[in-house]
């Protein structure tokens, strides 16, 4: 995503052991001025604020509790006049924010 538009700084959000790899990641796909590698468990940590937010290939893995949980702060993360979007993307969970914050 960052790769193809290149307006959004964004922000993963991962567990603390797949920084490591998503940094890599980052690093390869030459987007490491623009997306932030932030650890956190989605569950019982704050999620980064962001305009837009994809969960991407994540809400599967969860029963319908759970779910809810995620939407609810996907939802309490989003910035103002921002929205939310369960996805099957390559990507992580995403925060995505533009430079101009709209
Ligand atoms: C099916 S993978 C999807 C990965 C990536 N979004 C993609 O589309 O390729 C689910 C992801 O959720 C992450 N995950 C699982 N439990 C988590 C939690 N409690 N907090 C944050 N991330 C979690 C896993 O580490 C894994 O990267």
């Amino acid at each position: 995503m960052a790769q193809r538009y290149p307006d959004i700084i964004s922000t993963t959000f991962d567990l603390t052991p797949v920084a490591p790899f998503a940094t890599e990641y980052v690093e390869h796909a030459g987007v490491a001025d623009r997306v932030r590698v932030v650890s956190g468990d989605f569950f019982t940590d704050a999620w980064p604020r962001a305009d837009v937010i994809v969960l991407g290939d994540v809400l599967h893995d969860w029963d319908e509790e759970r779910k809810q949980v995620l939407i609810d702060s996907a939802f309490a993360a989003l910035n103002d006049g921002a929205s939310s979007s369960p996805s099957r993307t390559s990507s992580t969970t995403i925060a995505g924010r533009t430079p101009s914050g709209h």
